[in-house]
């Protein structure tokens, strides 16, 4: 597994110089004399709003040929695309897709939220543009929650990398839009600081190994953004990468011992406030890997199982404490909201791991000196019924406003603070619960 990851990583790195040499300017202008390039479709020749076309790898050796599929409007025929068919010459543009209305009719591009309304089967293949349409809908409708926005997606009908949470905090998101690693300030401009590359990078290894999590050492290091870190090791090698795609940023340069990273080795990525000298792992992953390492020393010596063992910590892929720790200290063990370096965040804390996610008690560590703070319960979770402004409303897990209330459930989805009893998500021991809570 680690050696597999390892091998990608290097094998891409490799590519990429082997590429250039085979590749080469010369290279490129004999296949072309010999095999010459088709002529670019006409609307990928102007590419403005109207007419444009979509580049791609070329399928020839070397991509030395430019490959460009035309860009279809909105209504025009398209074709579905056939397996084993020839290499198609047009797409439905961004946003849209090819649908057929009724059956025997000609396919043409539609929008995705139409199609997701007129085919509900199509939700699965386009869940955005599914919560787009219906928050479009419930905007027609003036049922629209107060703090929503409409959901971003993409091209494809998928997420955004980003969810934002008015006034609150942004956070990463994978495409299915389920919440992934990456948290920051909120900001209006987090379709250029919400990248989450390295977030949503490694949640696709692990599904492509159908694995549950990685070691520290097996995955490339995010920074708390979701981008990846600027200074990456493999083994004991290190160097300096790009924090959008996490390729080395000097190729040519030799590594750095992971042993002797500084602003001396590292004077390119090396970050002050971020790095520590001599020294790759945070805490978290540092202590989790020397409880790998003992463990890895008992199989060697034989003995198959190991009791009286420390439990890994949970780190988060920047190698810092995940938001909920465990306490194994007392008796009973209880679990408890951390800072990213593993001390406990004011009082939160609890018995069952199972309901906490410390989502909002970490919400706050970004918050400071912002004047309207949700509010936590007493376990670090969002409180389930927010106040702002003298309206109370509802949140999910994220502290985004909630509008999707439960079939056969009784109760509002947005009532003056005075009226917060007759909110659909008011439960009255729940309630009790989150109350007492501790300021940080
Ligand atoms: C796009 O280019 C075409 C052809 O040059 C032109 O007719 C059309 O007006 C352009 N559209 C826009 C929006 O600029
Ligand atoms: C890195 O340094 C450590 C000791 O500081 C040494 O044991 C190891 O062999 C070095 N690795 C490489 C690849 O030079
Ligand atoms: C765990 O609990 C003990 C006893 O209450 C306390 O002294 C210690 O600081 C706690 N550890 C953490 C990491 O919070
Ligand atoms: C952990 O971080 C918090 C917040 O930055 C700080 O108040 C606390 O003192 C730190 N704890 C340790 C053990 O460094």
């Amino acid at each position: 597994m680690k050696f597999l990851l390892l091998f990608l990583c290097v094998v891409k790195i490799l590519r990429a110089q082997e590429d250039a040499v085979l590749c080469s300017g010369q290279t490129c202008s004999t296949y072309i004399t010999e095999n010459p390039c088709a002529a670019l479709p006409e609307k990928c020749k102007i590419q403005n709003s109207t007419y444009n076309g979509l580049f791609l790898p070329s399928p020839d050796p070397c991509g030395c040929c430019q490959y460009c599929l035309e860009n279809l409007n909105e209504n025009e025929f398209c074709a579905r695309g056939e397996v084993g068919g020839l290499i198609p010459e047009s797409i439905c543009g961004p946003g849209l897709t090819c649908f057929q209305d009724v059956q025997g009719a000609d396919s043409r591009c539609v929008k995705m939220t139409d199609a997701v309304t007129k085919d509900d089967t199509l939700s699965t293949l386009y869940p955005c543009s599914k919560a787009q349409a219906d928050y479009d809908k419930r905007r027609e409708e003036e049922t629209s929650g107060f703090l929503e926005t409409r959901p971003d997606c993409d091209d494809d009908g998928l997420y955004q990398p980003y969810k934002c949470v008015l006034g609150q905090t942004c956070f990463c998101v994978d495409k299915l839009g389920k919440r992934i690693f990456g948290e920051i300030p909120f900001t209006s401009t987090a379709d250029l600081n919400l990248k989450c590359e390295c977030s949503r990078k490694y949640h696709e290894v692990l599904k492509f190994f159908d694995k549950t999590a990685l070691h520290p050492n097996q995955h490339f290091r995010c920074a708390s953004n979701g981008d990846y870190d600027t200074i990456q090791c493999i083994g004991d090698a290190c160097m300096c990468t790009d924090a959008q795609d996490g390729a080395p940023t000097f190729p040519n340069e030799a590594p750095v011992n992971i042993s002797l990273i500084s602003s001396t080795t590292l004077p390119n990525c090396f970050k002050k406030n971020l790095h520590k000298t001599n020294k790759y792992y945070h805490a978290c992953a540092e202590k989790y890997l020397s409880i790998l390492e003992e463990l890895e020393g008992y199989k060697s010596d034989g003995y198959d199982t190991v009791f009286e063992m420390e439990e890994y910590p949970k780190c988060d892929l920047e190698g810092q404490y995940a938001p909920v720790q465990k306490n194994e200290t007392t008796d009973p063990v209880y679990y408890y909201c951390s800072f990213p370096n593993g001390t406990q965040i004011g009082e939160y804390q609890g018995s069952d791991e199972t309901d906490m996610d410390c989502n909002c008690a970490r919400t706050l560590l970004l918050m400071e000196g912002a004047l309207e703070k949700p509010q936590c319960c007493q376990n670090g979770n969002f409180n389930p019924v927010q106040c702002r402004r003298g309206t109370c409303y509802c949140v999910d897990a994220d502290g985004s406003q909630d509008v999707n209330k439960p079939e056969n459930t009784e109760g509002e989805i947005e009532v003056s603070i005075y009226e917060k009893t007759n909110l659909f998500c008011y439960k009255e021991d729940e309630q009790q619960k989150c109350a007492g809570t501790a300021s940080i």
